[in-house]
């Protein structure tokens, strides 16, 4: 019987546990596909905990790479046998083999290994939509300032070297000198350890007092307040994440005397809501991965069975790069 991870209640990372599940075959729009990796993403710590709450008992997982068994009616793009990846509702990743809506499946090129395909559908498609598709009212040149936090984490080190292939000056922050090193390596303009430095005040000094155009925030809680103050006039707080906790209600008015900015949350689901959208997305994707624009650095590895530990060293901010899991 193949294996996977199941919680029954939200919870800790102890709540995660192997079980046996039958799985049968695809009903119209799905398909069978049997993991050779699947990627570890915060979204998944959210729901666990029911940060994100969903049915339970729940398989954990957003994000895998394998190969496609067996397609249900209806399904043209795919066919046994296709290497795959993707990144899709609902969850269940954390599987050897699962049934699944086919929709974000997409074919995997022949020169992208299963593990790199786990360890970037989620967080590389995150990034197209973040750099390309939530973009300041006045738009977005090369040469141009962002802000990106957590910039030495999985979507971290992607965003560096995407906005370096796109001419921008992404200035990352990070827990602690050596996660900055990392983030410089991989193309940040400048990077700023958040856990000791006056961000706002670096922030102002690399952009000539006058602030950044976009700030991208997944870090919520901890650093909403600052984020806004690093913004020029009418510049984005795009807030697309909670790893510190989520972001408390604010007052709207507030936004004003900052500089009339603008604010949105967004999440990857709305951006892949169609077949074509996810195509088209993951297309850019494989190509600045195949050029060698971007690369995906897996820097943990586990084997499922193992994924406590995963989970563990995740939020205690142990982890850099890409993580995946091995069934
Ligand atoms: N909305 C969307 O569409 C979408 C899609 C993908 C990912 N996300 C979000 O993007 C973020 C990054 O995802 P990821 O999977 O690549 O994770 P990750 O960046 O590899 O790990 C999270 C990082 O956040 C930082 N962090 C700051 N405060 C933290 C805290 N209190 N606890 C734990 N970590 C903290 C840590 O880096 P430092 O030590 O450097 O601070 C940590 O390494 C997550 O918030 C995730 O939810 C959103």
């Amino acid at each position: 019987m193949p294996k996977a991870i199941q919680i029954a209640a939200f919870g800790g990372p102890e709540q995660m546990q192997l079980v046996e599940m039958p799985v049968g075959a695809p009903g119209p729009g799905e398909i069978r596909i049997r993991h050779h990796a699947c990627g570890l993403n915060f979204i998944d710590v959210y729901q666990r905990t029911g940060l994100y709450p969903s049915p339970l008992p729940l398989t954990l997982g957003m994000e895998g790479a394998g190969v496609v068994e067996a397609v249900g009616e209806g399904v043209a793009h795919l066919a046994p046998g296709d290497r795959a990846a993707y990144a899709s509702m609902p969850p269940g990743s954390y599987s050897e083999v699962r049934v699944m809506p086919a929709k974000n499946v997409v074919r995997l090129p022949e020169g992208i290994a299963f593990d790199t395909g786990a360890a970037m559908m989620l967080k590389g498609l995150t990034v197209e939509y973040l750099l390309k598709r939530t973009r300041p009212a006045e738009g977005l040149e090369p040469g141009d300032f962002v802000l990106f936090h957590a910039a030495a984490g999985g979507v971290g080190l992607i965003a560096c070297q995407w906005a370096k292939a796109l001419g921008l000056q992404l200035i990352g922050t990070a827990g602690g000198p050596a996660k900055c090193r990392l983030a410089l390596e991989h193309g940040a303009a400048h990077c700023i350890d958040y856990s000791t430095e006056d961000v706002v005040a670096r922030v102002k000094a690399i952009t000539g007092g006058r602030g950044v155009k976009v700030v991208y925030d997944s870090v919520g809680k901890d650093t909403w307040d600052r984020s806004l103050d690093c913004l020029r006039p009418f510049g984005l707080m795009a807030s697309f994440g909670n790893a510190s906790g989520p972001v408390p209600p604010f007052a709207p008015g507030i936004l004003g005397p900052k500089g009339s900015l603008y604010v949105t949350r967004q999440t990857l689901f709305t951006h892949i809501a169609t077949r074509e959208a996810t195509q088209a997305m993951a297309d850019d994707l494989f190509a600045v991965v195949l050029s060698g624009a971007v690369k995906i650095r897996i820097d943990q590895r586990y084997p499922l069975a193992e994924v406590a530990h995963a989970h563990r060293d995740l939020e205690a901010r142990r982890t850099t790069g890409s993580t995946v899991l091995l069934p």
